[in-house]
């Protein structure tokens, strides 16, 4: 039977997955009184084959699972969950949706409605100076070599790129991981130098947006400074969220330090160090910065 539908809330911009639980346990958002025991989730984006939606606590079967087979943690540096537990606090402590509004997607194959993986982007601030947003990818053993991860990687890019405006997406592999490179270059990742990965000799790819250009500074909506300038001065601890470099969404808790201009754009300067450029405020305290792009 299809366990997979789709409903279209009065909004057009929720629409939900339903989700066979197949697993031994009953998943607390489980609606307890449906006899095929379905799960509802916000669709992100969706393939031909697969949909995308965000990982869950009640994810943690799954992942401990996942991580048990030593064939699919081969070339990944990670190591088995040692309980259900780890792998529930694992899931409970992801906050990557919430910090960057991008990370790694649960994939479910919609003619059956199993979780197959997970795929998808992750920030990573530490890779280069502006911070680098990496593919990545890990799917059950009886889902490898049907295509499945092509699909469900570039599906990941187009969104990255399309949905997000990300300036490149990397991808970084172990060396002899022969099927995870053979998907990067499937999707048009070039290879762009050896690196270690995981204390592993390992390889770096990369691709960038065709359609990035970098944006000339437009001043930002008056309203806009008075906030500002009333945060700064009250020295108000607040909820800023901005884009980076590359086109990250950052969410981050801070307090405007000083706000500057050079080349006639103008920056923010938080008292962490963080700076940003103003016309790339996406919102301040949840109020969104009026025609950001
Ligand atoms: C890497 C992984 C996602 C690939 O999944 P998949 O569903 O088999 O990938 P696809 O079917 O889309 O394509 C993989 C390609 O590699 C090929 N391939 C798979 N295993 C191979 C091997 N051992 N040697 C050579 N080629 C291999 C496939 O034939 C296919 O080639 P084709 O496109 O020319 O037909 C999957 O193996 C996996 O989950 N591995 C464990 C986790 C992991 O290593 N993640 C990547 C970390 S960087």
């Amino acid at each position: 039977m299809l366990r997979f539908f789709g409903v279209l809330a009065s909004s057009p911009l929720y629409y939900f997955i339903a989700e066979k639980c197949n697993l031994s346990y009953t998943p607390n958002n489980c609606n307890q009184t449906n006899p095929h025991k379905i799960r509802i989730f916000h669709l992100i984006f969706e393939t031909p084959h697969l949909a995308f939606r965000e990982l869950t606590p009640d994810d943690d079967q799954h992942f401990f699972n996942l991580n048990n087979d030593p064939e699919v943690i081969r070339y990944t540096g990670d190591k088995p969950f040692v309980t259900l537990t780890d792998a529930r606090n694992f899931l409970v402590q992801y906050d990557e949706y919430r910090k960057y509004a991008i990370g790694r997607w649960a994939v479910i194959l919609k003619s059956t409605g199993e979780f197959a993986g997970w795929c998808g982007l992750k920030f990573q601030p530490d890779l280069s100076e502006t911070g680098e947003v990496d593919l990545g990818y890990r799917f059950f053993r009886k889902f490898w070599g049907k295509g499945m991860a092509g699909e469900a990687a570039e599906a990941c890019i187009q969104y990255g790129f399309k949905t997000l405006g990300l300036k490149r997406i990397i991808g970084r592999v172990m060396e002899g991981n022969i099927a995870s490179v053979k998907v990067l270059e499937k999707c048009g990742l070039h290879f762009v130098k050896e690196m270690k990965f995981e204390e592993h000799p390992g390889l770096w790819y990369e691709i960038q947006n065709p359609n990035w250009h970098e944006t000339s500074y437009s001043p930002i909506n008056c309203n806009f400074y008075d906030e500002l300038e009333a945060a700064a001065t009250l020295k108000r601890k607040c909820v800023i969220v901005y884009k980076n470099a590359i086109g990250v969404s950052i969410k981050t808790e801070g307090i405007f330090k000083t706000f500057a201009a050079k080349n006639r754009e103008e920056f923010a300067e938080l008292e962490d160090g963080t700076i940003f450029r103003l016309d790339k405020l996406v919102s301040l305290d949840g109020k969104v910065m009026p025609g950001i792009s």
